[in-house]
C-alpha cells in the first residue's frame, strides 16, 4: 500500500511512553491497515543485549566499530512482523526489564541513535509501515502524512505493564515498576538527542481508561483515506 498523495509507502507513526498502550495498539492498527508493523525499541534493545550493560559508556569509535555490519530487515505485515537482525529474528531476551533500562541509557547515545535513524529510514522507504518508538514522528519519519501520541499517568501504565508480565509468567513487584518507569521516563523525555515528545503535527491520544481497540478506532478513522490492503510488504 502506498501513501495516495505521495505514491510514497505510507507511513503512520506512534510515539508514546514506555507502557502507554502503543505496541499493542501499532500491531493493530498494522494490521487493519494490512502493512508491517516496526517496533523500533526492539531494535535499540537489540543493539543493547548484543552490547551489553555500561556500552553506553563506550567511545564513539568502539561503538561504531561493534555496530558495523549489522543489519535489520522486516518480514511480514500486520500482527505477524518480524524483526531480523542479519537474518536472525529478535528473541525474547530483549524484552527483559533489564534490556529495557541498557536501551533507554544507550539510546541517549548520539552514534547509536544516528545509525538506528538510518535504519528506520530504510525500512520506512521500500515498506508500508505503521513505525513504533518514542521520536518516530518527530525526528525519524517527520514527513510521515499520520502522527499519533499516546500517553497516560505512570501508575496507569505500570498497571498494564505489571498485568502483561504476569501474562508471560513473569511476576514483578508494582511499586518497582512505577519507579522504572518514571526513571525510564525522565531519561527517555530529557536527553539533549531526539526527546520522547509529540511532533507538532501529532494528534496526541490520553490511552487513560480506553480500550486498546477503542483507540485503533480513532487511528483507523483518521487514517481512513488511506487504502486497507495490498500485498507489497510480503517478504
Ligand atoms: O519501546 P521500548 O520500551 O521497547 O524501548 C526501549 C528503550 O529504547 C526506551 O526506553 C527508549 C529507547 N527508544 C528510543 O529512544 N527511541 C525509540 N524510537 C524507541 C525506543
Amino acid at each position: 500500500m502506498a501513501d495516495q498523495n505521495s505514491e510514497q509507502p505510507l507511513v503512520v507513526t506512534l510515539d508514546g511512553p514506555a507502557g502507554s498502550g502503543k505496541t499493542t495498539v501499532a500491531r493493530m492498527v498494522a494490521d487493519r491497515l494490512g502493512i508491517a508493523y516496526l517496533d523500533s525499541g526492539a531494535m535499540f534493545r537489540a543493539f543493547a543485549l548484543r552490547l551489553g550493560a555500561r556500552s553506553w559508556t563506550w567511545s564513539e569509535e568502539v561503538l561504531r566499530d561493534r555496530l558495523d555490519g549489522l543489519e535489520f530487515t522486516l518480514r511480514g505485515r500486520g500482527g505477524q512482523s518480524v524483526l531480523l537482525l542479519n537474518g536472525e529474528p529478535l528473541g525474547e531476551e530483549i524484552r527483559r526489564e533489564e534490556v529495557g533500562m541498557w536501551a533507554s541509557n544507550l539510546a541517549k547515545v548520539g552514534v547509536v541513535r544516528e545509525i538506528l535513524k538510518q535504519a528506520q529510514q530504510r525500512l520506512g522507504a521500500g515498506t508500508s509501515l505503521v513505525a513504533e518508538g518514542r521520536d518516530m514522528g518527530s525526528v525519524v519519519f517527520p514527513q510521515a502524512r499520520y502522527k499519533f501520541f499516546l500517553d497516560a499517568t505512570p501508575e496507569e501504565r505500570a498497571r498494564r505493564r505489571w498485568l502483561q508480565l504476569k501474562e508471560m509468567g513473569v511476576e514483578e513487584d508494582l511499586d518497582a515498576l512505577i519507579a522504572n518507569l518514571r526513571q525510564r521516563d525522565e531519561q527517555d523525555r530529557n536527553r539533549p538527542i531526539a526527546p520522547l515528545k509529540p511532533a507538532d503535527d501529532a494528534v496526541i491520544i490520553d490511552t487513560a481508561g480506553l480500550a486498546p481497540s477503542e483507540v485503533v478506532e480513532k487511528i483507523v478513522e483518521i487514517v481512513s483515506d488511506a487504502p486497507t490492503v495490498d500485498a507489497e510488504n510480503t517478504a
